[in-house]
């Protein structure tokens, strides 16, 4: 789960979707594209969300997404369509490219949807990324499950 600083978004798609996941099967990481927030705790909005979902992503650090993350990695979600070029231009061949999805496309196939990032506005933003997160990782993990589990 990728989006641009790992602290209120992708924290959050992370704990949502390891949730939902059976954990001797699956590893679920977030990254950001930026540096700015590498080593710090998710943004007190979004645990607190989590929190109240019965989900705790507080133990959460922030990571820069790297190329070897394209190996480890079978599917990479990112959040919106400008961490999509990012991590497009980090992704070295055609096959690392192909694990790279932008999240919501995953409900609304080629609508090249944003999760719209919530860090400067108001804290109901956070509830709605929550439930955009929550409805889109319900697919992916009946999707997931499917395929490998
Ligand atoms: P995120 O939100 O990409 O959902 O983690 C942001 C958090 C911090 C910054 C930008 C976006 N920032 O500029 O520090």
């Amino acid at each position: 789960m990728v989006c641009l600083g790992n602290i209120c978004r992708s924290p959050l798609a992370e704990g949502i979707l390891a949730s939902k996941l059976p954990k001797d099967k699956f590893f679920v990481d977030s990254a950001g594209t930026g540096s700015w927030h590498v080593g710090h705790c998710p943004d007190k909005r979004s645990i607190e969300v989590a929190r109240k979902n019965g989900i705790d992503i507080s133990k959460q650090k922030g990571r820069q997404i790297k190329v070897a993350d394209f190996d480890e990695f079978d599917y990479i979600y990112v959040m919106d369509n400008s961490n999509f070029n990012d991590v497009n231009h980090l992704a070295q061949t055609p096959e690392h490219k192909q694990k790279v999805h932008l999240i919501l496309n995953e409900l609304f196939p080629d609508e090249n949807v944003d999760v719209p990032d919530p860090y400067f506005g108001a804290s109901n933003g956070f509830t709605n990324v929550y439930q955009m997160l929550d409805e889109v990782t319900d697919l992916i993990a009946e999707k997931l499950i499917k395929k490998h589990a």
